[in-house]
């Protein structure tokens, strides 16, 4: 009996993590599987979480640094405790995955230590880290195993000088010099870290832009941004190699229009060229079936080719790596398992970049757009003619509405600001409302906000802001 379930849930990600929450709160007899020492998967333990922390510690000390004074705000001799920094952000993660811990306790989820894998469709076999085996059956299974990062043909991530982010995330010393391969959103983040903390930074980048997929107005502008901060970049370049040379890598990339070939000498390599699912060779003998990047194929009601096996997250094939997403599919599954009607909306899935400034967007681009045929009007307003922004000395970015040309329905909406990531939720809320770009407009924004900015982008689609 004690080892019977509902539903177990293999990993404890933002995606398994919430799933369990939300089937135990179902009254669903629940348990999560997690083969690392603590819950929370990738992002709590080496992702969104101690980047962010990072990325907030190395901005205070870079405004210390170079903007304080200006503000007549006098620092004195200024210096980085690196180990202090990294310590803080430790702290926050282990107060973070503790509370996960406390959750499970208060809903009476099972916590199973150990690697779960799936031995036939109603049983999970738990391997813990003394190599016991302890099977469990269960009525359904939820697969929630996540993505580990990608590397490039020939490239070995060695965690020591060509590193994961989970090895840019603690370095001991800031490096002289660190090349970043992969201008997407991890290699731009850290990059942001180890620029303010005193490194030279240089990003490589495959395709003649950054970010991939995001609006060409927005990400035109964010490399400008980010190269007037001292980050450089190196576009349409394909990194070949990378050798170690006494604890030097020397980095060679190709230009993609030319074919030269270029190399730089740097004390630490970032890979930052995607992630790939985490697909355990367990599943291969159920016949669930994958797709050509080797994510787990689900239906609109998350179950992969084996009905009770259900899969969330970066491991499906379905929407954007994104730990917010997964956990809406968390939810979603949840409720199907408990015969309600879960759903995700992927039309309107928020995305943030937590650099500084901050870049976010929701919905469809222009390039979008256009491919699809549908003819839209464009609103924007930068962010030099807010005033909240102005006295903040925050002037850098703008925010872009885009609405049906006919019906001015709100189609998607990007923005870069010092907090375009908190913005950016007004925008989702408006979208899954059905909002036009006039019910924005109409909407009472509170005097000074940088939210003014948003208003004033929705007036700005009919050629009418107040401001500019
Ligand atoms: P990414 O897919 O965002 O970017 C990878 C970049 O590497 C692309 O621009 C690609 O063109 C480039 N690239 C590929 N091969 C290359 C080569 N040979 N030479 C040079 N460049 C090459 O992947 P990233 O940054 O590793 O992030 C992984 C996942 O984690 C993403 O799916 C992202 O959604 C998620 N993530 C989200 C964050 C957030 O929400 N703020 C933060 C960090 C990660």
């Amino acid at each position: 009996m004690e080892n019977n379930f509902d539903v177990i849930i293999i990993g404890s990600g933002p995606g398994g993590y919430v799933c369990a929450i939300k089937s135990a709160q179902l009254g669903l007899k629940t348990a999560c599987v997690e083969v690392e020492k603590t819950l929370g998967g990738t992002c709590l333990n080496v992702g969104c979480i101690p980047s962010k922390s990072l990325l907030n510690s190395s901005e205070m000390y870079h405004k210390a640094h170079k903007e304080f004074g200006n503000l007549g705000i006098e620092t004195g001799n200024l210096k980085l405790n690196l180990s202090k920094m990294m310590n803080n952000k430790n702290k926050s993660v282990a107060t973070l995955t503790k509370g996960i811990e406390f959750l499970f306790k208060k809903n009476k989820i099972t916590s199973l230590k150990g690697k779960g894998l799936i031995t036939a469709k109603d049983t999970v076999t738990v391997i813990d880290n003394s190599n016991k085996k302890t099977e469990y059956k269960t009525k359904n299974i939820v697969i929630a195993t996540g993505s580990v990062s990608s590397s490039l043909p020939g490239i070995k991530i060695d965690e020591k000088i060509v590193v994961s982010s989970t090895g840019a995330i603690s370095f001991k010393e800031v490096p002289k010099n660190l090349v970043v391969i992969g201008g997407g959103y991890i290699g731009l983040e850290l990059s942001s870290v180890w620029k303010r903390l005193g490194s030279n930074v240089v990003v490589i980048e495959y395709l003649d832009h950054i970010i991939p997929g995001m609006d060409k107005d927005i990400s035109n502008e964010f490399q400008k941004i980010l190269s007037k901060q001292g980050i450089n970049f190196k576009l349409g370049s394909k990194v070949t190699k990378v050798k170690i040379i006494k604890n030097i890598a020397v980095v060679e990339f190709k230009n993609n229009k030319n074919s030269t070939i270029e190399k730089i000498e740097c004390d630490k390599v970032l890979m930052a060229v995607g992630r790939k699912p985490n697909v355990g060779e367990d599943i291969s003998g159920l016949g669930i079936k994958l797709d050509n990047q080797k994510k787990i194929k689900v239906n609109s009601k998350f179950q992969t080719s084996v009905k009770n096996i259900y899969a969330i997250g970066d491991v499906i094939d379905k929407g954007p790596m994104l730990a917010h997403k997964a956990e809406d599919e968390g939810i979603a599954v949840a409720e199907i398992i408990s015969n309600q009607a879960g759903h995700v909306n992927y039309d309107v899935i928020p995305a943030v970049i937590y650099t500084s400034p901050e870049v976010a967007t929701v919905g469809k681009n222009e390039e979008q757009l256009k491919k699809e045929n549908i003819k839209y009007k464009v609103g924007k307003f930068p962010f030099l003619a807010n005033s909240r922004a102005k006295v903040n000395n925050e002037t850098d970015g703008f925010v872009k509405v885009i609405a049906d040309e006919k019906t001015d329905k709100v189609l998607g909406v990007s923005i870069i600001s010092a907090v375009a990531g908190t913005l950016i939720a007004e925008l989702a809320l408006a979208m899954e409302f059905g909002a036009s770009s006039e019910d924005i407009a109409r909407t009472c924004h509170a005097h000074p906000t940088h939210s003014e900015a948003v208003k004033e982008a929705a007036m700005a689609v009919e050629k009418r802001p107040i401001h500019f």
